[in-house]
Formats: C-alpha cells, structure tokens, sequence
C-alpha cells in the first residue's frame, strides 16, 4: 500500500476517496442534526421546545437562566456554562463603536453558544431606550416623555420599527424596552423614560412600542428586522414615595390595578415577550421576590407567556444570603437573572438549590421553556448570527426624517404672547444663547453611548443651534453666545437652557429649579431688554414661576436626541405645534399636582392662544 502511495495515479484515486468518505461523512452529520425534532423549523414550536428540553441538563437548564454582562464574560465561558443570555449595560460597547464592531462581538460570543452540545443560541439583550442609544452614529429619538407629548402612536409604532431594524443591524434580537412607568413624581430621575402621567396614555404607548419593536403578530418576530421588546419596570417604577428610585411604594393592589397595571395588560396582549422586574419594594417587599405579582398575576391571571428577566442585579436586597436572594427569586417565578458579573455564582446557586429540592425542577423547566419559547420565536435557532446586510439603514437620512418628525411633534408651546412665534426666516437679528442650544449631548439626555449620557459632541446630530442656521435665509444673521452675553442690538434672542445628562438614582432631584449657568445666561439677555424665547430642554417639568413672566414664549422641548433641526421646523412656522403636557407642570415642588403652573394635556397652537 505504501508502495502503491507513490503511485502519482494511485494518490489522486486514494485522495478523492477520502475526500468522497469525508462528504459523505459530513452530509451523514449535519443530515443527523437536522433531523433532531427541535432543530425542524417544520415543527410547531411548543414540540420544539418539549423536545429540546427533555435533551437538556440540569446544568444546561441553569445556565439558560444567567444573563452576564459582556464585559465580564468570553465565549469560552458562554460555552463552558451554557449561558443563556449576555447584555450591554449603559454605555457598554465594543470597540470599534461601529455596526461592524457589534456584530463582530456577538458573533463571537454566539460561536461559543454554538459550540455547545445542543447548539442552543444566545439571546443578547441591550437597553435601545431612544433609539439605539449605545451604538455610535444611531438614531437617537425623542425620550420617552417627549413622546407621550407627540401623543402619536403610529408615530410611536414606526420609531419602534426603525429602532428595531437599526439594533437588529449590530446583530441584536432584543431590547430593554418600553419603559411604561406611570409617573408620579417629576423628581423621579427617570421621568423622561416614562411617557406620562396618566394610564391610557401610557398604554398606548406600550401597544405603540411592542408593536413597533416586535410587529403585530407574533411571526412577525422571526423578522430578519424585529426584536423582542420588554415591557419594564414591573411594577411601580414611577409611583415610590418622593419619586425616590428603586424606593419603596405604598398602594393598595386594587390602585395598582387600576393605574399601574394597564399598560402591561394591554402590552402583553400586543405580544410583550419579556418583562423587568422593577428594582422598587411593594408596601416594602421587593418586586424581585413577589411571587403575588409574577407567578400570579402576569404568569397566571395575564398568561402571559414569554420569560421574565431581573433588573441588573435586581435579586440583591431580597434578603438573606446571596443564596436566599437566588432562591426567592427564582420560586417568585423569575426566569432570567440579570447578573452581570456574579454570575458563576449564580448559576451555582441555581443548581444547587434545585438539586436539594429548595426549587422545584417544574420552576427551571417552565422557566427554560419561556426563554427557548422567545428564542425559537426570533428565529435564532434558523439564523443565530448577526445579519450584516442591515448595516447600510443603520443610521439613515430615511431613519433620521423619522426622528425629525418626532421632536417636531414633541414640541409643547406653554406660552406665546403677542405671538412671537413664528419667527420670521428674513429680516430679524436673531440672537441665541443658553447650555443647551449647541450641545448634542445634552439634548440627547441620558442613556446615549455613557449610561448617565455625556455633555458633547458624543455621536452626531444637529444641534437646536443649527436648526436656527440651516433654516433662516441667507442673510438673516444668527449670533451666539452660550452665556448669553452681547444680546443687545438683536430682534429677538432664544435661550435654550434645561438640564444636562443624567440617569437612574444621580437624576433624582428634589429641586427641579434652574440652575446658575441657566440663570446668568438669562439675566445676561434680561439686561438686554431683547425680548426672550425660551427653550427648555429637559427630562422633565423645572420650576419656572418665578421666571415666566420676563419670557415671552415658552417652549418646552424635552429630551429631544440627535435631530435638534425638528425645533427649528416649528419655531419658524414650517409647521404647528401639537405636543401637549404628558405630566402636570407644577408652579411649585412642595405641591406638584395643585395649582399647577400648567395642567397635564396643556399645549398652545399657532391658531390658538389660550
Ligand atoms: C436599569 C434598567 C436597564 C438595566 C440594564 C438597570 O440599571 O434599571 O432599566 O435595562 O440596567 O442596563
């Protein structure tokens, strides 16, 4: 035979049969893989998930139950665990910062899924808030207070269709998103990602933003362009005592019912297939251990059937050891444990506690089906790689016009006297002023590329400053000053002060009033007797009582993101104002909803000066 090896005719004989035998071998294995029932797109996905889980481990079934952060985790580790899930926390990107650099890294992670035995796909999960706020040169829309405002819901759907195409374009199938807290307090930090204070409202934002995300049935969801949306912060997010974050709530179950609960039952019933547990405590019992409001109320009364995740380490305070805190929350019926670092422990816990019986193995099954059931629904067994052929909408002029649209509907006119607005494009000397006319960052707010938002140029965009330029005509002369200094000889002078970024916990603020850049900008035009415009750029209603009456028109614009051009488009009379209060605006902070400087639904008009 060695012989015959030297053979030149003999070797390319003996090498095609190799070649034939490897072939046939490999077409044999991969025929052997497809046929694994839960591998057959053909078959329903209830048998699926049935077949598949009857194949699993303990381990296996553990491991579906982590979500670690990607900073704390390989694919070596994805692989070796069998985790189920990674995320990106606030701020958390790979480098580059670029479409390519994000599939890259999930691709990555997702090869060590796939080198598992039952070759089960992660699901990556990222809080896409307003826009896809961590990935550079991403649409950022209005925040989600903002568009309460718009009172726009299929304005509301196609911003979720657009956030959904450009998240699934970095190779990722799921957001941390709508936030549908009804909000109570405006010293809450996190008002701006809650879309008012009043519950129909915020239901039809949560429809609005399911639909969008995920499409309106639930096939839709296998999209090559669709995520998977998470109804958040389950419940009471927006209703502690003193707006505090992460505090404690004090309602009655039938007020909660009433208030707070509708948004997810409306949400649920658009196909929600994830939900957050709230970092809040009930009448002080933590949210991540109330069994009363998952199993019972959203698992059982709601059917609702896709998988409930943690907040980021949202099990921590339940009391007890870590090993009590995992075990609470697991019997409370929560399915997926965001556990950014700890989460070998975790998973440990995990598997313990079910081996000596403290969890009973029909919890990690149902869990373990809830979460199979969204993969299998995402398509993520049929195509668990990034879809790189998404890159090109990332961030397109088509995606902006829609962003554009948004902030100019966000708009709310709280006063207009004489009728200052519209302001003329010609013949007026135009002044501008105030921290946050030429700051992208601080229009974007917080939850843009840092996890408290950055002052900046910190992704592009076009300022509210140039807005003003692009849209007045050639020859109308624009000034600026960021404190306000030079206004006289001016027309007119707009001041655009607010709030600089800020998110959960750092932005409770007990205050709410103006602070000293914003009031020496203003004293600064007020000496100039210009007549002023004021814009507020903020997450939330600031205390202006006092002020209002040097103004003249008032404008309250939000959080508005990367398309500042949307203000311009309505100061300068291309189009109306709409917007309307989605919160009461308070005259003071001791009493926010009596006497309010402006009632919730306020909101002038061209046509309408009262
Ligand atoms: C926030 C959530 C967010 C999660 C992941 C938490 O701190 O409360 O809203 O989805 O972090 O970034």
């Amino acid at each position: 035979m060695s012989q015959l090896l030297h053979n030149p005719q003999y070797r390319k004989l003996a090498l095609l049969a190799f070649v034939l035998v490897l072939g046939i071998g490999s077409a044999f294995i991969s025929v052997q893989a497809q046929v694994l029932p839960y591998q057959d797109p053909a078959l329903p996905i209830e048998a699926r998930i049935e077949d598949l889980l009857a194949r699993m481990t303990l381990e296996e079934k553990a491991g579906q139950m982590i979500q670690a952060e990607r900073a704390a985790s390989t694919a070596g580790e994805v692989k070796k665990y069998y985790l189920g899930s990674l995320l990106s926390g606030g701020g958390s990107a790979p480098h580059p910062n670029t479409p390519a650099g994000w599939c890259d890294m999930i691709d990555y992670f997702q090869k060590g899924a796939m080198a598992t035995r039952l070759q089960i796909p992660l699901i990556y999960g990222i809080d896409a808030v307003h826009g896809h706020n961590n990935a550079k040169g991403a649409i950022m829309f209005p925040h989600n207070i903002g568009l309460g405002a718009t009172g726009d819901f299929d304005l509301i759907r196609r911003i979720g269709a657009v956030t959904a195409k450009e998240v699934r374009a970095t190779g990722i199938p799921w957001t941390f998103a709508p936030c549908i807290a009804v909000v109570h307090n405006p010293t809450w930090g996190r008002t701006y990602e809650s879309p008012g204070e009043e519950t129909d409202l915020v239901t039809k934002v949560s429809v609005a933003f399911t639909q969008g995300f995920q499409g309106e049935a639930i096939a839709d969801l296998s999209r090559n362009d669709k995520i998977a949306a998470c109804l958040k912060h389950y419940i009471g997010d927006g209703a502690t005592d003193y707006g505090v974050n992460a505090g404690d709530a004090n309602f009655t179950e039938e007020w909660m019912r009433e208030v707070l609960l509708p948004p997810y039952i409306e949400g649920i019933k658009a196909g929600a297939q994830t939900v957050m547990i709230s970092f809040n405590t009930i009448n002080g019992l933590e949210c991540h251990a109330n069994g009363h409001i998952i199993n019972d109320i959203l698992k059982e009364e709601l059917k609702f059937d896709g998988f409930v995740v943690t907040d980021w380490d949202g099990i921590n305070d339940n009391g007890g050891s870590y090993r009590d805190c995992v075990k609470s929350a697991v019997n409370a019926g929560i399915d997926m444990i965001m556990v950014p670092n700890r989460w070998l422990e975790c998973l440990k816990n995990i598997i313990d506690l079910t081996k000596k019986g403290e969890i009973a193995p029909e919890r990690i099954d149902d869990a373990v089906r809830r979460i199979l059931r969204v993969k299998f629904r995402l398509g993520l067994f049929e195509r668990p790689y990034a879809d790189r052929s998404l890159n090109d909408s990332f961030g397109s002029a088509e995606h902006r016009t829609v962003a554009r649209e948004a902030v100019r509907k966000s708009l709310v006119l709280l006063k207009n006297d004489k009728k200052i607005l519209p302001l003329p494009k010609t013949g007026k000397k135009i002044f501008v002023a105030g921290k946050n006319a030429n700051d992208i960052g601080n229009q974007c707010g917080g939850w843009t590329i840092a996890w408290q938002g950055q002052s900046g140029n910190i992704t592009p965009g076009v300022s509210i400053l140039e807005g003003i330029k692009n849209t007045v005509a050639p020859g109308t002369v624009v000034n600026y000053d960021v404190g306000g200094k030079g206004a006289k000889g001016h027309d007119v002078a707009i001041v655009v002060i607010g709030e600089t970024p800020y998110a959960e916990s750092k932005g409770d603020d007990q205050l709410l009033d103006l602070d000293v850049e914003d009031r020496y900008a203003l004293n600064n035009v007020k000496k100039s007797g210009v007549p002023t415009i004021v814009i507020i750029v903020s997450g939330r209603p600031l205390i202006v009582t006092d002020e209002i009456k040097n103004w003249r028109a008032v404008v309250a614009a939000w959080l508005p993101g990367t398309e500042g051009q949307g203000v311009a488009d309505v100061i300068f009379g291309d189009y109306d104002f709409s917007g309307k209060l989605p919160i009461t605006w308070p005259s003071t902070i001791k009493s926010p909803k009596e006497k309010p400087l402006f009632p919730f639904g306020f909101g002038l008009g061209y046509g309408v000066t009262k």
